[in-house]
């Protein structure tokens, strides 16, 4: 397996975790305009729906060329939906491609899927061998159709090229197919930790960067990410060549870069601290007229890429709505907008009252 686009970023390399319905294409717009993290990641998709030709799953894997390099999150537990789908991912033009191995939610992990991988590491190594293939394949020349992707997914594609890389990044071509890197997000442990042995087991399976949340999946969001034990794995990781990423509870910039050099990992991906802050990642404090313009932005292209209904958008709002005066009215407002027309209605009222 490929460093590829990992081997190259300036380090510490400082990331935006996935987020399922938070790091949409009109998050990971903005996030790429006004902070531009080193590396950026789709909400998880599912294969098994993907492999079924669920073309409303693909709205997900939108992005913008000024959002690379982005990684493109897969989750699931069929090894043949993987394959397909990674072969699909390289045809997107993804920089990478991550697996979930993450996920504490019962829907997802009781089916097997995301952290409950870290219970069945043979099926884990399956899947990460079936993406590998698919990686390979691809860059060997094989098509969508001879992959055994599904129609709908092949002609929602087609019909949609644009969206997928900007106008200059559509759909590789032949003479560009290459071999991108894959790469595995996890927790340090099921209920409990078994971080350093879970991640020799993935190591072997030849990854070159991997992600570790400091929670194990029965603890779901709830204590403190373990970074001593983050830094256990970065030492394992470093023996081996491994790109590690630590993650958990990063606050802010130079808490990144204390825990990276504490723990000694070569980066971190950020989750929630980025929530209504995507200036995050260049870690300056935006004035109220940033904020009213990122509010407008972010609506415009959320309306125009988003396959979430509006009501998905309205955290966004509230989290951008904090700390300036007036801030509890706008948020207050802003819950009884209907669409993006209503939250620059709201903007309009409040701007003429500040001038
Ligand atoms: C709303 C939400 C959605 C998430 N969705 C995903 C996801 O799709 N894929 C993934 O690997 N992790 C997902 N995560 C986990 C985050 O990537 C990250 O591991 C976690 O939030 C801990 O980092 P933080 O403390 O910086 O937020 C999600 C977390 C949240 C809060």
């Amino acid at each position: 397996m490929e460093y590829g686009f990992w081997e190259n970023l300036k380090r510490p390399i400082i990331g935006l975790a996935p987020m399922d319905g938070v790091t949409d294409p009109a998050f990971r717009y903005m996030a790429a305009s006004k902070g531009k993290p080193a590396v950026m990641f789709t909400e998880f998709v599912n294969v098994e729906g993907l492999a079924r030709g669920v073309e409303r799953m693909l709205p997900s894997f939108f992005y913008s060329a000024k959002e690379r390099p982005v990684v493109a999150q897969l989750f699931g537990t069929e090894t043949d939906s993987f394959y397909k789908a990674a072969v699909m991912l390289c045809y997107l033009g993804f920089d990478g491609i991550d697996i979930n191995m993450g996920c504490p939610v019962s829907k997802i992990a009781s089916k097997g899927a995301g952290a409950a991988l870290i219970r069945n590491p043979n099926l884990a190594k399956k899947i990460i061998k079936n993406v590998a293939k698919g990686i390979n394949d691809f860059a060997n020349g094989i098509s969508l159709e001879k992959a055994g992707v599904h129609k709908n997914i092949i002609s929602f594609i087609k019909k949609n090229k644009n969206m997928f890389g900007g106008k200059d990044g559509v759909i590789v071509k032949n003479s560009d197919r290459k071999i991108i890197p894959l790469s595995v997000k996890t927790r340090i442990g099921y209920d409990e930790i078994c971080a350093e042995e879970w991640a020799k087991t993935l190591i072997s399976t030849g990854i070159k960067t991997l992600t570790m949340h400091g929670r194990t999946l029965k603890q779901l969001y709830s204590g403190e990410a373990n970074w001593e034990v983050l830094g256990r794995v970065a030492k394992i990781c470093k023996e081996n060549g491994v790109i590690f990423l630590g993650n958990g509870d990063i606050s802010s910039l130079d808490d990144a870069k204390e825990k990276i050099k504490k723990y000694g990992s070569a980066g971190v991906l950020v989750g929630r601290a980025t929530n209504g802050n995507p200036w995050f990642f260049k870690g300056k404090e935006p004035t109220l007229k940033d904020r009213l313009n990122v509010i407008k932005k972010h609506v415009k292209y959320f309306e125009k890429l988003s396959h979430l209904p509006f009501q998905t958008l309205k955290k966004h709002l509230a989290w951008y709505t904090k700390g300036f005066e007036g801030a509890k009215e706008m948020r207050m407002s802003f819950m009884q907008a209907q669409s993006g027309k209503d939250v620059y209605d709201v903007i309009e009222e409040f701007s003429k009252k500040i001038k």
